[in-house]
């Protein structure tokens, strides 16, 4: 019997970023599934800087969601993945489901380490997350009236990180559905940043505003917030190409591994609003 085989009770799942945005959704989902869930964070012992913790975090699991702190396109990135993946795939941990991001050029190497990593891999390509209005760098400008933000007019699908989460859940269970496969997954409206804003402004009962600034703008303000140039320098180049309209569709990768349509962003803000997230 393959691991892929296995009934979902059966199945251990280590789940990395288990304290963040995707990761606790993952954890959570997975374990309401039946799934016994192995969070891996550096709290736990498992640090992405540091390969002798990686072998510990894996040995015994089935399958692992893996999710780099740094971006998924990030310097470094592709390395890490790749050699975590080698690692796992030596353990016998063979079902990987990688997150990335949709569209993102700079994600491609990411993917490609994953994939030759021989695993029984899936990629993850999300859209922006809903959830980048209340967890995050955003949350303070948002809290404080004004979102600066180099996105333009462009229109993008924000999903909600719980379909995410479920969407990876499905991978891991689903056998050999999912294996070899990439899904696109989204929310099920296009929303510019401004409308987003204008849609927590009125859940809120607050006059919170929206100002795009370019890339470039953007990118050279960052240092002083206290991000790495080196960071700032990726952060600028990722930004510049990433919100020029590619992702300006929605996709249907909820539908297809969960069978009903993604949660709406109007749900998203109502939600938070109403746990008073958005509070001055
Ligand atoms: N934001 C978006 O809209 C979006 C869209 C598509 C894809 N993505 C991708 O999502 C990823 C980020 O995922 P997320 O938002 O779920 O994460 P997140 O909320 O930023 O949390 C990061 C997680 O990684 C852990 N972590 C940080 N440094 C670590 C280290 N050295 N070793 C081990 N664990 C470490 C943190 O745990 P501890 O601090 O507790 O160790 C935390 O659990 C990026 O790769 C990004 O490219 C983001």
């Amino acid at each position: 019997m393959t691991e892929n085989a296995k009934s979902t009770k059966d199945m251990t799942l280590v789940v990395t970023g288990a304290t963040g945005r995707t990761g606790s959704r993952v954890a959570r989902a997975a374990g309401a599934a039946g799934l016994t869930v192995r969070a891996a964070s550096r709290a736990t012992g498992f640090d992405w800087a540091d390969r002798s913790t990686w072998a510990d975090a894996l040995r015994g699991a089935d399958a692992a969601y893996l999710v780099h702190p740094a971006d998924v396109g990030a310097p470094g990135t592709a390395e890490a993945v790749g050699e975590l993946a080698g690692t796992a795939v030596g353990l016998g941990v063979r079902r990987l489901v990688l997150l990335s991001a949709r569209g993102e050029d700079q994600a491609l190497p990411t993917e490609e380490a994953l994939r030759a990593s021989g695993a029984d891999w899936t990629v993850v390509r999300a859209a922006w997350f809903a959830q980048n209005f209340s967890e995050g760098p955003l949350v303070e400008e948002l809290r404080r009236g004004e979102l600066v933000f180099p996105a333009g007019e462009v229109e993008e699908p924000f999903v909600d990180v719980r379909d995410i989460a479920e969407v990876v859940v499905a991978a891991v269970t689903g056998g050999e559905r999912y294996a070899g496969r990439t899904l696109s997954v989204t929310g099920p409206r296009l929303l510019t940043w401004g409308e987003a804003v204008a849609e927590i402004a009125a859940a809120t009962g607050r006059p919170l505003t929206y100002r795009a600034v370019s890339a470039r703008d953007y990118g050279e303000a960052l240092p002083g917030l206290g991000v790495p140039a080196e960071e700032a320098a990726f952060l600028t180049e990722l930004f510049g190409t990433l919100l020029d309209g590619r992702n300006a569709s929605v996709e249907d990768g909820v539908r297809q591994a969960l069978g009903r349509e993604a949660r709406d962003f109007s749900d998203f803000v109502r939600e938070e609003a109403a746990a008073g997230i958005w509070k001055a």
